[in-house]
């Protein structure tokens, strides 16, 4: 794909980059997915809904074995019983796996032991509360989704990806509005904002991906927004955002594509970038938000002593 101007004036409009209108417009200069993915496996999180449903179809459709991590299994098994009819040629299985409770983590990372090794984990599942909602410890669970389950999930499937695998994690657009925060992850000092929570969230993704590309030199791993979508999350989190861009909103295959294509294509070349259909952009729109120096060791730190997990990967600071 040849650089265009038109591509970059897209992103920095937003509403253009980021609608419908910006995938159709740089969807003809795509390469094709590989159109046979048998014998790899793929691990998505969040997979029975909205964008995951939708990586997880497109997989299954080129005859990949998928483990679908999900905390609502029920809609998974119907998920798969519906792809499997569809694809017999793909392999599915369902993982149980609440990204806010440690053990379910531990359980999926155990549950996959003796499944061949992963070519690729991608981490979808994510939350925007309304509201401000504590889980059974006392932590506001959008971050310990967002932010502690992504990072516990990855560090304990790490051993079963291959050294050579993939890791794409879904942030989100909503980054760019926020810089990190890690005096007060949790509002316990500030008016809850859960637009804000989810920007800080996603931006903390990013930073932990630049970790686990260092950490992990020979894989693959990358972050991606996937523009605005309609799925049950937004209109769920967003409902009046959802009614007014309704016919913008990108169907969810259109969303999740560039997560699929930084998980199997052969072309992509680099790791530890933010991408959005297929392009790398860029990670701060507003200086305010740009990281500090030693800001992955906070995190990092912060996400250790939450965990109980990663202490080996502690950056220095
Ligand atoms: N749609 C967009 O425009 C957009 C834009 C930017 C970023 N994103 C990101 O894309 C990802 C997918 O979102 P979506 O729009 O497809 O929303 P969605 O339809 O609500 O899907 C979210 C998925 O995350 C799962 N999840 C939530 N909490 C979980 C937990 N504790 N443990 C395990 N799984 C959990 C949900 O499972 P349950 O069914 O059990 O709740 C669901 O499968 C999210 O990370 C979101 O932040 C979406």
């Amino acid at each position: 794909m040849q650089p265009k101007y038109w591509d970059r004036w897209l992103d920095a409009s937003i509403v253009g980059g980021f609608t419908r209108l910006g995938y159709q417009l740089r969807r003809p200069h795509f390469a094709p997915l590989p159109e046979s993915l048998a014998g790899r496996h793929i691990a998505i999180t969040g997979a029975n809904s909205g964008l995951g449903a939708a990586a997880t179809q497109m997989l299954a459709a080129r005859g990949a074995r998928i483990s679908l991590l999900c905390r609502s299994t029920d809609a998974a098994q119907a998920l798969v019983r519906e792809l499997a009819a569809q694809h017999p040629q793909a392999q599915l299985e369902v993982v149980a796996c609440d990204l806010a409770d440690m053990a379910s983590i531990d359980a999926a990372a155990a549950a996959l032991a003796d499944a061949p090794p992963l070519d690729a984990l991608i981490n979808n599942a994510g939350v925007l509360n309304r509201q401000r909602e504590l889980d059974e410890r006392g932590r506001e669970q959008s971050f310990a989704i967002n932010v502690l389950g992504t990072f516990a999930l990855t560090w304990a499937l790490s051993p079963r990806l291959r050294e050579d695998g993939r890791i794409v994690t879904v942030s989100s657009g909503g980054m760019y509005g926020a810089a990190l925060n890690l005096r007060d992850p949790e509002f316990r000092q500030r008016r809850w904002d859960g637009v804000r929570a989810y920007a800080e969230h996603k931006r903390a993704q990013l930073v932990l991906t630049r970790r686990w590309a260092e950490l992990w030199p020979r894989r693959k791993v990358n972050a991606m927004h996937p523009g605005w979508a309609a799925t049950p999350g937004v209109a769920r989190s967003l409902p009046g955002f959802s009614r007014v861009m309704g016919p913008l909103l990108r169907p969810p295959e259109e969303g999740i594509d560039t997560a699929v294509w930084l998980a199997v294509a052969p072309e992509v070349a680099r790791s530890g970038a933010f991408w959005c259909d297929r392009r790398v952009r860029p990670t701060v729109r507003i200086a305010r938000t740009r990281p500090r120096p030693g800001d992955a060791a906070r995190l990092w730190r912060m996400c250790v002593e939450a965990t109980g997990r990663g202490a080996e990967g502690q950056p220095a600071a």
